[in-house]
Parts: structure tokens; C-alpha cells; sequence
């Protein structure tokens, strides 16, 4: 954080309702928004479509010092796939140092910033403002992306996604380098049987202490 800036950190798992939060918080307060997720998704599908392999640490850290913050869209990187191999190439220290990079660059912008990922309170910002771990039960989320898939009209199997849900926290939680968990002084919000909507307003009045003790 500087002085002309309000950072806030906001971490969990996949599908805990977490990228909603960020945009509802980020909407409320005029504050500039990254879905740091987006930049491993974009490292991942430039690896792929050039055809490079997942494995090789030099490669992928170089492509990812390419990666354009101002040029990620969700739509296009959103896809199963695309989110399997960021988890992968999550794990290697280059590229984590290159999109960290980014990321911390990102986080001055004034007049404050909503960073949303897994290592933002724990390591991009750990000076932030404000922290919120958002977290739910992987049933839950499980739950939330597959009533997600078929309100799109598309097939989905809860059995599959709910491995997918759990294998992809495995990963996140167990990597050697900044691995998922909450900041020591993060608030916790658990969204299992809180609506996203209570969970914002729960984050709005943290934040508007911390903004008032600010001022
Ligand atoms: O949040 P999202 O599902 O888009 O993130 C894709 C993958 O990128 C995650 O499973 C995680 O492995 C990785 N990631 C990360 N650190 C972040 C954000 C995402 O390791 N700050």
C-alpha cells in the first residue's frame, strides 16, 4: 500500500464466490479491479496454443513475463482446460515471480485496488488495507459450478466436478511456493451458508471502518 492507495487482498478456492465479491467491492468503492487468476489462465493458454509443454519452467516463466494485464478476458479464458493447466504452471517459481511482478505493479494504482487470487494477503500485498478469505465447503462450491453449467444450458456431472473441486484445492494448498491460505490477519468469510450478498455487506463494514480509521 502507499499513501495514495487502498489496497484490499481477497483469497480462497476456486468457486467460493470470491470474483463476485471482488467486483461487487471493487464496483462499490471506484476501485481498480485484477482477477490475478486471469494472468496464470493467460500464461497456461499461450503455453497451449503455441503448442510449448507444461513442464518446462523456463519457457513458461518467459511467456509469462509476456503476459498483457490489460488484455484478459474472462470469457476466453475461463475454459476447464484452460484452468487445469494454470494450476499446473501455478506451481513453478519463475512464473509465479513474473505475475507476481505484474500483480504488485497493478496493486498502486490510485485510488485503491482489489486484488483477488490465493497468495494476495500472503504474498502480492501483504501490506494491504484489508484481507478477506473467502472460503465454502467444497460440497458447496461444487455445488455452485455445477448449477452454474447447467443454468448454461450445458451438460454437467456434480461427481466429476466435485474431484475436480477437491483436486484442484489439493494442488493450490500443497505447493511448495505460496500455497493457498489465509493471511494471518485476513477476515474470514465462510460463503457455505452465507449468501454473496451477506458476505458483502460484511466486507463493506470492515472496509468502512478501516477507511474511516483512515481518514
Ligand atoms: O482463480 P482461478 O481458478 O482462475 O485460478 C486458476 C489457477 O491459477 C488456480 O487453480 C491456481 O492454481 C492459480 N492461481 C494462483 N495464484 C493466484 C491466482 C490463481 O496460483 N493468485
Amino acid at each position: 500500500m502507499t499513501n495514495e492507495t487502498f489496497t484490499i487482498a481477497i483469497d480462497g478456492p476456486a468457486a467460493a464466490g470470491k470474483g463476485t465479491l471482488s467486483r461487487l467491492i471493487a464496483e462499490r468503492y471506484g476501485f481498480h479491479h485484477l482477477d490475478t487468476g486471469l494472468t496464470y489462465r493467460a500464461t497456461a493458454k499461450a503455453l497451449l496454443d503455441a503448442g510449448l509443454p507444461l513442464n518446462d519452467e523456463a519457457v513458461a516463466g518467459k511467456i509469462a513475463r509476456e503476459v498483457e494485464l490489460a488484455g484478459l478476458d474472462r470469457d476466453i479464458l475461463s475454459k476447464h482446460e484452460i484452468g487445469e493447466a494454470a494450476s499446473k504452471i501455478a506451481v513453478m517459481p519463475a512464473v509465479r515471480r513474473a505475475l507476481v511482478e505484474a500483480q504488485r505493479r497493478f496493486s498502486t494504482k490510485a485510488p485503491g485496488t482489489v486484488l483477488d487470487g490465493r497468495d494476495i494477503g500472503t504474498v502480492v500485498c501483504p501490506e494491504a488495507a484489508v484481507k478477506f478469505y473467502v472460503t465454502a465447503s467444497p460440497e458447496v462450491r461444487a455445488r455452485r459450478r455445477y448449477e452454474e453449467i447447467l443454468g448454461k444450458g450445458t451438460a454437467a456431472d456434480f461427481d466429476a466436478i466435485f474431484e475436480d473441486v477437491k483436486r484442484r484445492d489439493e494442488r493450490d494448498m500443497g505447493r511448495a511456493d505460496s500455497p493457498l491460505k489465509p493471511a494471518d490477519d485476513a477476515h474470514l468469510l465462510d460463503t457455505s451458508e452465507m449468501s454473496i450478498e451477506a458476505a458483502f455487506q460484511a466486507a463493506q463494514s470492515i472496509i468502512d471502518a478501516v477507511l474511516s480509521r483512515n481518514a
